[in-house]
This record gives C-alpha cells, sequence and structure tokens, in this order.
C-alpha cells in the first residue's frame, strides 16, 4: 500500500477553494443586495413620475377638449356646477378610477393647495412644507423622498409644483366675480382666488409603497442567495472531480508505483508531468 501523506494537495486546495468562494458569495450578496436598493428606488421613482405625467396629460385634455365645451354652460347656468370641465378635478377623478384596479390601490395622487378651492385639497403639514420649497426656489422642479409614516409599510412620494401657466386657469382662479356662479355656489369664494399667471399654486403629489411591484428585499435575497449558493456548490463539486481526475489519481498511482516499486507503463506514456516523473523515477530506478 501506498504510505498516504499527513495532509492531502486536493483537500487542501479544496477547503481554500470553498473558503474563497464562501468570502465572495459574502461579498456579492452585500454587493448585489446594496445595489438593489439603489435600482428600487429609482424603479419606485419612474413609476411615480410616469404617473404624474399621465395626471398632467389628462389635465392638458380638460383644459384644451373639455373645458371649451362645458365652460360656457357652466358660466351661464345657476344650476350645479359641472366640475369635468376643471383639470384638476379629470386628474385626480381618473386617479380614483385607476386605483379601483388593485393593482394600484396603494397609489396615491393628490393635487396639494395653500389655499385651495376644495377643502379637501388643503395641503396637510408635510404636502404645505413641499409646497413652500416649491414658491421659494422656482427652479425646484421636483422633490421625492420617504414620508414619515406610521405604520411599517414604507411610503415614498415624489412630488412636482402646479405652476399657473394658462389664461384659461384665471377664469375660475383669480377673483369669485369671474367665475362661474354655479362654481361659486359649490366651492364658495374664500378658496382658490387671488392666484396669478406664473404663480406655483400647489404640488402634484403621488405616494406609493417605496416597494411597489418588487419582490421585498429580504425575499429577493433569499432568492440571490439560493441561486448563488447553488452555483458555487455545482463549481465546488466539478472544481472536486477535475481535480482529482487530473492531479490526484495520476498523482496517487504515482506514489503507488514509487513505493511498490513496480513500473505504470499507462503513466510513463502520458505526455505531462507525471509521465515525466514516471519516466525519471524508471530511470533513477535503474
Ligand atoms: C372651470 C373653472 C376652473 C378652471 C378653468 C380651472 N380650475 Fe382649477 N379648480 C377649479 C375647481 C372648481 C377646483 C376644485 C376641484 C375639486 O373639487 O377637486 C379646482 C382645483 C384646482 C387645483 C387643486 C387645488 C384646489 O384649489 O382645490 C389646482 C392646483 C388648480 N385647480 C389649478 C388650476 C390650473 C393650473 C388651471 C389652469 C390650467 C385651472 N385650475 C383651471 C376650477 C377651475
Amino acid at each position: 500500500m501506498a504510505s498516504s501523506p499527513a495532509r492531502s494537495v486536493a483537500t487542501d486546495f479544496l477547503l481554500r477553494f470553498v473558503g474563497v468562494q464562501l468570502v465572495a458569495l459574502i461579498l456579492a450578496v452585500i454587493l448585489v443586495l446594496s445595489g438593489y436598493s439603489v435600482v428600487a428606488r429609482q424603479y419606485v421613482r419612474s413609476q411615480a413620475i410616469q404617473f404624474m405625467d399621465v395626471m398632467l396629460s389628462v389635465r392638458e385634455y380638460t383644459s384644451r377638449k373639455i373645458n371649451p365645451i362645458i365652460a360656457p354652460i357652466n358660466a351661464v347656468s345657476d344650476e350645479a356646477f359641472l366640475p369635468s370641465a376643471v383639470p384638476s378635478y379629470s386628474a385626480t377623478k381618473v386617479f380614483e378610477y385607476l386605483r379601483l384596479n388593485h393593482a394600484y390601490e396603494d397609489f396615491q395622487y393628490r393635487e396639494a393647495s395653500l389655499n385651495p378651492t376644495s377643502p379637501a385639497d388643503l395641503a396637510d403639514e408635510q404636502e404645505a412644507q413641499l409646497i413652500r420649497r416649491f414658491m421659494a426656489n422656482p427652479s425646484l422642479k421636483e422633490l421625492s423622498g420617504s414620508l414619515d409614516s406610521k405604520s411599517d409599510h414604507h411610503q415614498y412620494f415624489v412630488a412636482k409644483p402646479i405652476r399657473l401657466t394658462k389664461e384659461s386657469c384665471l377664469t375660475c382662479h383669480s377673483t369669485p366675480d369671474r367665475a362661474p356662479r354655479s362654481q361659486i355656489r359649490v366651492y364658495g369664494e374664500t378658496g382658490g382666488f387671488g392666484w396669478q399667471v406664473g404663480d406655483v399654486v400647489g404640488a402634484q403629489i403621488v405616494t406609493l409603497p417605496e416597494d411597489a411591484g418588487l419582490p421585498a428585499p429580504g425575499r429577493f435575497a433569499l432568492l440571490l442567495v439560493a441561486a448563488v449558493g447553488g452555483l458555487s456548490a455545482a463549481v465546488v463539486l466539478a472544481v472536486n472531480r477535475i481535480f482529482s481526475s487530473v492531479v490526484f489519481r495520476p498523482l496517487f498511482k504515482l506514489l503507488q508505483s514509487v513505493d511498490k516499486g513496480y513500473e505504470d507503463e499507462n503513466l510513463e506514456k502520458r505526455p505531462d508531468e507525471f509521465g515525466l516523473l514516471a519516466r525519471r523515477f524508471k530511470d533513477l530506478r535503474h
């Protein structure tokens, strides 16, 4: 029998290899997870911005296509005010219908103002802060961040200023005597007036869950560890097989032939280092 060494090269190599793999796996998980939270935030933010852009288009559509049809009716009617002429109303209504689809039920859309026409649009403390920042800094185009929330479902918001850019807005938002009488009957004459072209009159605010449409980081980490860990285990097994057939088995045969003093022709015919060693041992023995 060939005497076995106290330590085997193969086991030594494999142990080190597994160690390196483990460190690489841990590093990969940390790196991918931190990258994931950046990408997730970017994704959620882009969803919020898409919503806002769609709502801006709804507003635009109402201003251009619906208001010219309804405004004359509202102007002469003392009856109930037809809110379909109001861009803000149509945007919030469209969003309301969107939320009936339960994929969006956690989403929120607000058109908040410090001086609102509809009391429901009165800005709360956090919204008021955003609006004041937009008012103070005309070059500020967007604000976003996490919302202080009591629930453990974290919310993310993106806000953009609503700037009054059209003369047509002034019909209803300059002075109560210019506004349709039916509007005054419904909304009163205390809020939503005194606005001027160029003013920041409020803010569009989309609020959505921080992980909207994405697997939670915990589940993602588990998937990642399973995938990368499985792959690492497969690599270790494959390397083990290759290493033992390429190095360990011929080495063992060589050791045996030297120990027992017989010549192994197959080994001597090998073109590699084992063949060379087998031939050298044969020469030495001779
Ligand atoms: C036909 C009259 C009318 C026109 C035109 C109009 N609005 Fe309004 N606006 C209203 C009414 C009424 C409301 C409240 C709607 C509701 O019940 O949500 C409102 C709501 C708003 C709000 C939400 C805050 C608030 O006051 O309740 C903003 C912001 C706003 N309008 C901006 C504009 C801008 C900008 C334009 C021009 C593009 C415009 N509006 C055109 C009547 C009008």
